[in-house]
């Protein structure tokens, strides 16, 4: 008998599977396992004769024995489905006979209890043993419900003991893979904490809810009132009873620990109801809701299957079309972070309007709700910070998760570095890649203590209670994460912080700081701030992000017959470089209805499509315009000559290497276009379709959405999930606006 079932070619290459206890789980396993051919029989046992019938007669097993010794004797596996307590009698039994290397699995869902029992029953934990839980199941019971899809796309933990036989373990990972399921390994006590916390306990509370209320109104008449809230929080008290009574005598410990701390948080959320603390109430019910669309989300991505690997996101970029009407592209990020920054370091209450509801300025909101701010929202671009002052933050209960943004990241890295507890930052995939000894450098020198990971890359390990001195920093890079990070840990520091940039970047950290009554003292390229002022709470309105707006800007300008109006874009003279680059290639831009919101510059802006030709971007332009490059890129290839760009070798670490991801992309469309170490050169012409590569950032796959509107076939771009971070409805405003871009459906 072979047992490699990774090299399983469809022939039976296993004897014989024995499933003891033919409920759902039991019969399911069997079933599915039994489509599949992998074993020459599936032979099962219940005590219950009607169920062993049942289970001949709808063909989950081959057949079924009298005794459980009939069924395991000869069997390669042994699959333990019976109820928790039940398990040490039946292993009992099992100890008895010659198992002769069989492998023994089960699907209990606590697993210290199923480890002492085998340990008893055999003296030692078997190494043949893998205890086993899928989290899966049904409202229906009983093997008449056996579903052979039951575990398709879900969970099962194995829990294999340091002496496990590593050939029994491949083995049940891999029966359980052939029935679709994810598995995960994991130690007995931590599984059994997770399961207590996430299942057990919301079990008891809904059993006991239910019952104490039935028992305070013996009529039952208190249920007529009762709507959705409470059905929905009540559901699970329809289970059966004894699988739950087994289950918490079997998890006895991991459930104790959860429901005292659970109780001691009840008690916070008592006192808290009783002096009408609502500051506090907001902040566990926002703090949850959030934590709740969090797992709705995962839900929606199929019941307790973590999507490892994401899926790519494929936007299909229909060739042609022209754009016109009114739009308002989201709130500006840069602002968006700032304002929820400085929110929660005031003291009162701050009101954003217009904020950007993008994975990376949530992230930032996480962050500070991690640190102990209520925020509520945001709701339709509005956000209420309760500002904590200065020096009110708390510890966070773990690492700070900054996904995809940079900016939260480098701005934190100041903040952090002078809080009296330690922090330690984190992101995804392309924010651990990007450079931090930008930010950790100064900052040392500040007196902070920062470890970064491998070359200076994430995760950032910021040691709390350090006393940072004032500085005088000269940049050498023109970046305004950098500057603000500064100017925020300057917030701390004894002295004056100054930070002096070669090239002005943008400015929006000084005159927030200043809209919120902290004096800031800018003068030519240098910003100063000083410790000991406090931050006021204020208003903000978020005006719509130009670098957003950019893509529309050069849509418009690109696709003949465009005239578009793109509402209240921010038009701070630090951002507007796009805006200048395009003008001097010979886009039609106008500026209308100049106003000032919130300390900052904005205007609609009316683009027209114009033809465009090939300039040499000047270099001090390059700061103003940093973010705008890739679609910038897009207007080149469209434009009559030849666009030079240099000075831009911070595109090189952006979400990606903007240089080099859109040079390939181009070149696959047929644009030439020569990366350079600092920029690239491209000659205008004809684009055709195809298929590109985002790379997971954001801009280069907007970018590409707009160069099909001059191509002469469909754009395929690939990785596009991360729009989300700037552009959440992307799809539906350029869609609006007249482009023919979708999501491309998967089977
Ligand atoms: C940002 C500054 C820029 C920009 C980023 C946002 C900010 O980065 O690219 O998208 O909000 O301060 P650098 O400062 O690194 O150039």
């Amino acid at each position: 008998m072979s047992r490699s079932v990774s090299a399983w070619q469809g022939e039976p290459i296993l004897d014989r599977l024995a499933v003891v206890g033919l409920g759902l789980i039991g019969g399911s396993f069997a079933k599915g396992l039994r489509e599949k051919g992998l074993f020459r029989e599936i032979v099962g046992f219940d005590l219950d004769a009607s169920s062993r019938a049942m289970a001949v007669c709808l063909g989950v097993v081959d057949r079924c024995t009298e005794t459980l010794e009939d069924a395991c004797r000869g069997a390669d596996v042994i699959q333990l489905a019976v109820p928790i307590l039940a398990m040490e009698q039946v292993l009992a039994s099992l100890a008895k006979l010659d198992l002769n290397g069989a492998v023994i699995t089960d699907v209990g869902s606590a697993k210290g209890n199923v480890v002492r029992c085998a340990t008893r029953v055999f003296g030692e934990m078997p190494a043949r043993f893998i205890p086993g839980h899928p989290i899966a199941g049904s409202e229906q019971s009983g093997v008449e419900a056996a579903k052979s899809t039951l575990f398709q796309r879900h969970k099962v933990i194995l829990t294999p003991l340091l002496s496990a036989d590593r050939s029994a373990l491949a083995l049940i990972d891999q029966l359980w893979r052939t029935l679709g399921a994810e598995v995960e390994h994991m130690d007995v006590e931590h599984h059994d904490e997770v399961l207590a916390a996430t299942s057990h306990l919301p079990h008891l509370l809904a059993f006991g809810l239910v019952d104490s209320l039935a028992r305070r109104h013996e009529n039952l008449e208190i249920f007529r009132y009762a709507a959705g809230g409470f059905r929905d929080f009540t559901r699970i008290a329809g289970s059966d009873p004894v699988m739950w009574h087994d289950i918490f005598q079997a998890n006895r410990d991991a459930v104790l620990s959860v429901l005292d701390a659970f109780r001691s948080d009840l008690d916070v959320l008592r006192a808290a109801v009783d002096t009408r603390d609502g500051h506090r109430l907001l902040g566990v019910f926002t703090r949850a809701r959030v934590a709740r669309e969090h797992f709705s989300k995962i839900l929606a991505r199929r019941a307790y299957v973590d999507v490892m690997h994401s899926k790519d996101l494929i936007f299909l970029a229909n060739h042609g079309g022209s754009l016109s009407g009114q739009i308002r592209v989201p709130g500006d990020k840069s602002i968006s972070h700032r304002s929820i920054m400085l929110g929660s370091l005031a003291e009162g209450v701050t009101e954003v309007e217009g904020f950007l509801e993008g994975e990376d300025a949530l992230a930032t909101i996480q962050a500070f709700r991690d640190m102990g701010v209520v925020i509520e929202g945001p709701n339709q671009g509005r956000v209420i910070v309760y500002g904590v002052g200065l020096n009110g933050l708390k510890p966070p209960p773990g690492p700070i998760y900054l996904g995809n943004s940079g900016t939260s990241m480098r701005l934190l890295a100041g903040l952090l570095s002078a809080q009296p507890f330690d922090t330690v930052l984190t992101g995804d995939a392309s924010l651990s890649k990007r450079p931090m000894n930008r930010v950790a450098k100064p900052l040392r020198e500040m007196g902070a203590r920062i470890e970064t990971g491998e070359d200076g890359k994430p995760p950032l390990k910021i040691k709390g209670g350090q006393r940072l001195l004032a500085m005088h920093y000269r940049m050498p890079m023109a970046s305004a994460q950098v500057k603000s990070c500064l100017l925020l840990a300057g917030l701390y520091a004894s002295g004056e912080t100054s930070v002096t940039e070669p090239a002005p970047t943008r400015d929006h950290t000084e005159r927030m700081l200043r809209g919120f009554g902290y004096p800031v003292r800018v003068d030519g390229r240098t910003a100063a701030i000083s410790s000991g002022h406090t931050l006021r709470s204020t208003r903000i309105e978020v005006p719509a992000d130009i670098s957003s707006a950019a893509f529309f800007l050069v849509a418009a300008s690109i696709a003949e017959g465009s005239d578009l109006l793109i509402e209240h874009v921010g038009i701070n003279p630090t951002r507007t470089g796009v805006i200048d680059i395009l003008k001097l290639m010979g886009a039609d831009i106008e500026l209308l209805n100049e106003r000032e919101v919130g300390g900052e510059p904005v205007a609609d802006l009316r683009v027209r499509s114009a033809k465009l030709k090939g300039i040499d971007i000047p270099e001090d332009l390059v700061p103003l315009a940093i973010d705008e490059f890739p679609v910038l890129f897009v207007a080149a290839a469209c434009a009559e000559g030849r666009t030079v760009l240099r000075g831009a070798e911070e595109l090189r670490v952006k979400e990606s290497d903007r240089i080099q991801v859109m040079a390939d992309g181009l070149q696959i469309l047929g644009v030439k276009a020569n990366p350079t170490s600092d920029g690239i050169v491209i000659e205008g012409g004809s684009i055709g379709g195809g298929e590109v590569w985002s790379c997971g950032d954001h801009r280069i796959a907007m970018s590409f959405s707009v160069a099909a509107l001059r191509a002469s076939a469909p754009i395929r771009i690939h990785d596009c999930a991360n729009v989300a971070t700037s552009f959440p409805n992307f799809l539906a405003l350029a869609n609006q606006a007249g482009m023919r871009v979708s999501e491309e459906t998967h089977s």
